[in-house]
């Protein structure tokens, strides 16, 4: 029996694309399908040559070919897409990412400076994923002070999301100590595709972080309004889609970034990375605090390096014990969960190999998965401003 068209087109049209987590149907990298008896033609149009995840790319497709009934081989082949194609492919990213346009003036006066028949025409786009009425959970991380392993729990957090079947965006906004991409172990830049840059795809994340665009040995000394730009960039540039999470590795403080982020990201939750010793625990309080002031809701805690065992299977509580479980209950949040100290995870950041990416079975990486689960299960927050703006 000769594979059935229809069926063999459909199911090519669904196979997803790893770097954009779309159909390549809906993305139109599907150019043509063919069968001949039990032999299937696939064409594939790449947005550029050098299109990332190409392998596991290859390997979806042979899967989705031949689990149509009738074919034994598969045939693939590429070609980069025309200019046609590629600009038909921007005007469906855009369309997947421009949710409302602010309209910040009409939030604060009412006057209607946007109702001059354009609509709402003013100021950059925001990105669908935090449009109110998105189902995008949009998460925080923010520590009070530094070093307390924010972006380790962060890059490990969104792993254990991905694994849980969740769609997750991971934006690196520590502008200042970058260093997502190497912790989750990317290994390539952003593409961009006329305007329009795509998130680089790892371990089933998405993720942008200025460490793709400073090179490692540059100081980085931004100011203020550089930083913004950069924060806004990466919203309103960047094809997102609407993933169920994405995770903000949050600049320390409430500086100008922070600000940014919270006047832009007002359906934020945040989640507070502290270690367990009373001095770490105050600082991060003061950390949550402020998120409050700026209206974020604050929604648990997540203790960090809190025992180590040692070989003979005792547990050494170094920094102390029960901060985050004091910090918790000072906040009213849940404690959301515990992270031993363990070399691996160290390493993993180091090396970017992720614990949970890499030994699923480990203490660590079940502690991470429980933390996501939790998480996840808290489900969003009520959203207290509607308002949106991006100034
Ligand atoms: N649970 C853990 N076990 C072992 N090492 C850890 C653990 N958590 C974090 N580390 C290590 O501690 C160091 C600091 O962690 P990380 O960079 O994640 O912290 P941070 O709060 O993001 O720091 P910064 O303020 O510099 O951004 C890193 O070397 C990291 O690998
Ligand atoms: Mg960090």
């Amino acid at each position: 029996m000769a594979p059935d068209q229809s069926q063999l087109e459909s199911a090519l049209a669904a196979v997803e694309d790893p770097e954009l987590g779309l159909g390549l149907g809906d993305l139109g990298l599907l150019r043509s399908v063919r069968a001949r008896r039990r032999r299937v033609h696939v064409e594939v149009a790449l947005p550029v040559a050098a299109w990332p995840g190409i392998e596991e790319l290859a390997e979806r497709i042979h899967r989705a070919a031949l689990a149509v009934p009738g074919v034994e081989e598969v045939d693939l082949e590429y070609d980069v897409m025309s200019e046609h194609e590629r600009a038909g492919l921007r005007r469906r990213l855009r369309a997947g990412m421009e949710g409302e346009r602010a309209s910040g003036e009409e939030a604060d006066d009412g006057h209607g400076h946007g109702h001059d028949g354009h609509g709402h025409q003013h100021g950059p786009a925001l990105p669908t994923f935090l449009a109110p009425e998105s189902k995008t959970r949009v998460i925080g991380v923010s520590s009070g002070k530094g070093g307390v392993g924010k972006s380790t729990v962060t890059v490990n957090l969104a792993v254990a999301l991905a694994q849980a079947g969740h769609s997750v965006g991971l934006l690196d906004a520590d502008v200042y100590g970058f260093s997502v991409p190497k912790m989750l172990g990317t290994d390539h830049d952003p593409v961009i595709i006329g305007d329009i840059v795509i998130p680089t795809s790892a371990r089933g994340v998405r993720c942008l972080s200025m460490g793709f665009f400073v090179p490692d040995d540059q100081p980085v000394i931004w100011r203020g309004p550089m930083l913004h730009k950069a924060i806004q960039q990466f919203l309103t540039d960047a094809y997102w889609g609407e993933p169920d999470f994405v995770l903000v590795d949050m600049p320390p403080g409430t500086g100008d970034v922070a600000l940014t982020l919270a006047e832009v990201m007002s359906k934020a939750e945040i989640v507070v990375v502290t270690t367990p010793q009373p001095a770490a625990q105050r600082v991060a309080q003061r950390s949550a605090f402020a998120a409050r002031r700026l209206k974020l809701s604050v929604r648990g805690v997540i203790e960090n390096m809190s025992w180590f065992t040692g070989d003979d299977g005792t547990r050494y509580e170094l920094f102390g014990a029960g901060g985050g479980a004091t910090l918790a209950a000072d906040l009213g949040v849940p404690l959301l969960g515990q992270v031993p100290l363990v070399n691996a995870v160290r390493l993993g950041g180091d090396e970017g190999r992720p614990v949970t990416a890499v030994d699923p079975e480990s203490e660590t990486a079940q502690a991470f998965r429980a933390i996501a689960d939790k998480l996840a299960s808290l489900g969003p927050a009520r959203v207290y401003r509607k308002e949106l703006t991006l100034r």
